[in-house]
């Protein structure tokens, strides 16, 4: 099953009820929620109190994507916060099984991040530990930049070790995502897929997500 997951990132920020309604209507089966620190990326978004606020409007999977350091420091605040799910950066913490174990114990779905710069290995011995690996497509800190074919390597290594290890993991891609790659990404593996600018830019998500879906069910997992 192939899953959309909007980024709230190119919302109208001084519209999110509105915003977040307009997309839960067009098809999107997660809401994901790009919450950054201004350290362990450059740039600053928003925390644990907009995600509490937008709760209580919407049934969509709320899908947390923390890039923040030290993330075990607020994981407490975020899942009261009401997230479903719940993704660290393996860069950002020295303890990331001490992070997904804490997400967990709170039957919050725990899933780990890897940036373009780092290997695949760096992440290979948590997939026993989590629901979900999202591979960023893009350096992580801004929305609307373009998707780094590349790191699609790292989407078949993920997959093909989840296989052998007997794990059903989902695989989320993040960043640059839209009518042009979505059919890349599902055939290396991934079924998560995170799209900001392409969906919550256009004046008719529900044409671009069924597009992608069915971009994405023409192009499916190739071993
Ligand atoms: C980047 C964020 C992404 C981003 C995706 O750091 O994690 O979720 O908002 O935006 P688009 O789809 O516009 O690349
Ligand atoms: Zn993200």
């Amino acid at each position: 099953m192939i899953y959309i997951a909007p980024s709230l990132l190119a919302a109208d920020f001084s519209n999110l009820q509105t915003e977040v309604k307009r997309i839960a209507d067009a098809g999107a089966n997660y809401l994901h929620l790009d919450v950054m620190d201004g350290a362990f990326v450059p740039n600053i978004s928003f925390g644990a109190p907009v995600i509490s606020a937008l709760r209580s409007q919407s049934n969509l999977i709320f899908d947390v994507h923390l890039m923040i350091n030290d993330p075990i420091r607020y994981i407490d605040d975020f899942v009261k916060a009401g997230a479903d799910i719940i993704t660290i950066h393996v860069e950002s913490c020295a303890d990331p099984l001490g992070a997904l174990r804490k997400i967990r114990e709170k039957e919050v779905r725990a899933a780990i991040a890897i940036s373009p710069a780092t290997p695949v290995e760096r992440i290979l011995p948590y997939l026993s530990e989590v629901d979900m690996v999202l591979v960023m497509t893009v350096v992580p800190g801004f929305g609307g930049q373009a998707f780094i074919p590349e790191t699609l390597d790292k989407v078949r290594a993920v997959k093909r070790h989840a296989s052998l290890n007997h794990l059903s993991i989902d695989i989320e891609v993040d960043g640059g995502l839209n009518t042009q790659t979505i059919g890349l990404a599902t055939e290396a593996g991934a079924n998560v897929i995170v799209a900001g600018s392409a969906i919550f830019k256009s004046r008719k998500p529900r044409a671009v997500i069924d597009e992608m879906r069915k971009i994405a069910a023409q192009h499916p997992y190739k071993a």
